[in-house]
């Protein structure tokens, strides 16, 4: 992408509005424009980002078995009556009528709406298990919208919804996405400490929040420093096979979010110098709750001897656009953003000192083209701006890599590549700048 002819509505100026960190950079960035409280349009550049987290947390998904759908943002008010969550939800839930004086509401969550569907296809215990799930926007009429969209109204999240026959299927089902979560977030350059949340009226230990560690955070968290440093499971993770192993390992160190922390057995259980007492974003949730929904809703199956089984269920929620800004509060200097490469908007940004002196155009033109083919995406600063502000620019928007061209450099052969995370720079020939990112012979 030519900047000349992008959209990248950047700010000069820290908006006055902006409390956090992450927000600020959002907008100054030209990420982000609010369009009422707690409601934002996503330009272009922001949408990149948000476009990459979804896919990585689609791939985790789908590795682990889920099954990908879409279901609608407005729904039927019925459904919501019969689970009794229509009276219980209160002022967060954005009511509307449609023409003919029906009640419908904007999505906040799906529990309903799957087991409808649920309930209306599958019969039998042999379609079980089944785990469904979409990545759809959602509204919440937040009392207190704030942070930008660290805590929005409307919000982009992945819900997943688990169906089993008993305990055991969905404490396995549990246990996938428990492990899902863990590796989307590692390749999502961010460390997520699974911690015992509030598993309301249920009990039980099978309600987990996925916490950042960042100052910025709303809630307050407990956990053993050990879980900080832990690595996910790798790529060879067989869902199919017995989790608990890998589960148990985590779960055994305490973790808990203010709602569950305990702080006799806090002390009890960690040695004074391994205690983290810290602020955390909440980036994702998952939870058992057993038959609540099934039950009221009549989700039943036919099990192996005709008799009718209730279905076990569970959710498993990512604040998709929430980690946008999650990201930026554990990746950014007072320069700017620093993108982990997985999420990054554009891989390189490669800046022309100087548009119009004949090689430096060349030269531009020939990388940016050559990187374009290696299906690397590239954000080609052509503009006539001066140096200075095409170096804030870059270092402002977080692209992991710059790539600097100016006549004194070509006089010398090089261009200069900038490592937007360390600062470390380095000279090469422009081949060789092309082949530290696109493998020779692409
Ligand atoms: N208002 C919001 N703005 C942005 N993301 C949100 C918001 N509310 C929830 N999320 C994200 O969606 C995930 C699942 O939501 P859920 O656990 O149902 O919400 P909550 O904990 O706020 O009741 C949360 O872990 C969080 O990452
Ligand atoms: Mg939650």
């Amino acid at each position: 992408m030519r900047l000349s002819q992008y959209f990248l509505p950047t700010l000069r100026e820290t908006p006055s509005e902006a409390q956090i960190i992450s927000h600020r950079l959002m907008l100054r960035a030209g990420m982000i424009r609010q369009s009422a409280s707690g409601i934002y349009t996503w330009l272009p550049l922001g949408l990149r980002v948000l476009k990459k987290i979804e896919q990585i947390v689609r791939e985790e998904q789908d590795r682990a078995g889920a099954i990908e759908m879409l279901m609608p943002t407005i729904q039927s008010a019925d459904l919501w009556r019969e689970s009794g969550r229509y009276d219980d939800y209160g002022l967060e839930m954005l009511r509307i009528k449609d023409r003919h004086d029906r009640d419908l509401l904007y999505g906040p969550t799906n529990e309903e709406l799957i087991t409808d569907i649920f309930r209306s296809s599958l019969k039998s215990y042999k379609d079980l298990p089944i785990n469904l799930y979409h990545i759809q926007w959602k509204f919440r009429d937040e009392i207190r919208p704030r942070f930008g969209v660290m805590r929005g109204r409307e919000f982009l999240m992945k819900d997943a919804y688990s169906f089993d026959i008993d305990v055991n299927g969905a404490r396995h089902s549990y246990h996938q996405m428990f492990v899902a979560y863990l590796r989307t977030f590692s390749r999502l350059g961010l460390r997520a400490i699974p911690m015992a949340a509030d598993a309301g009226p249920i009990g039980g230990d099978m309600s987990h929040e996925f916490v950042i560690l960042a100052d910025t955070g709303e809630s307050q968290v407990f956990c053993h420093k050990d879980l900080v440093d832990m690595d996910p499971p790798g790529d060879d993770v067989d869902y199919n096979a017995d989790l608990s192993g890998l589960i148990d390992e985590r779960i055994k160190l305490y973790a808990a979010t203010d709602d569950k922390h305990d702080q006799a057995t806090f002390e009890a259980e960690v040695p004074e110098d391994r205690r983290l007492s810290a602020r955390g974003i909440e980036v994702g949730h998952i939870f058992y709750f057993g038959t609540k929904y099934s039950k009221s809703m009549g989700a039943t199956v036919t099990g192996p001897d005709g008799a009718s089984i209730t279905v076990e269920m569970g959710s498993y929620g990512i604040g998709v656009s929430r980690l946008v800004a999650a990201i930026i509060e554990a990746s950014h200097d007072e320069s700017g953003i620093i993108w982990p490469e997985s999420v990054a908007p554009f891989m390189i940004g490669l800046i022309n000192l100087k548009p119009g002196d004949a090689g430096s155009d060349r030269s531009c033109a020939d990388l940016y083209q050559r990187f374009q083919n290696a299906g690397i995406d590239v954000l080609y600063d052509d503009t006539a701006e001066r140096a200075g502000a095409k170096f804030s620019t870059m270092d402002l928007i977080g692209l992991p890599w710059q790539i600097i061209i100016g006549p004194r450099g070509l006089k010398k052969g090089v261009v200069e590549i900038k490592h937007r995370a360390t600062g470390e720079r380095e000279e090469l020939s422009p081949d060789a700048a092309v082949n530290k990112f696109a493998a020779p012979g692409e």
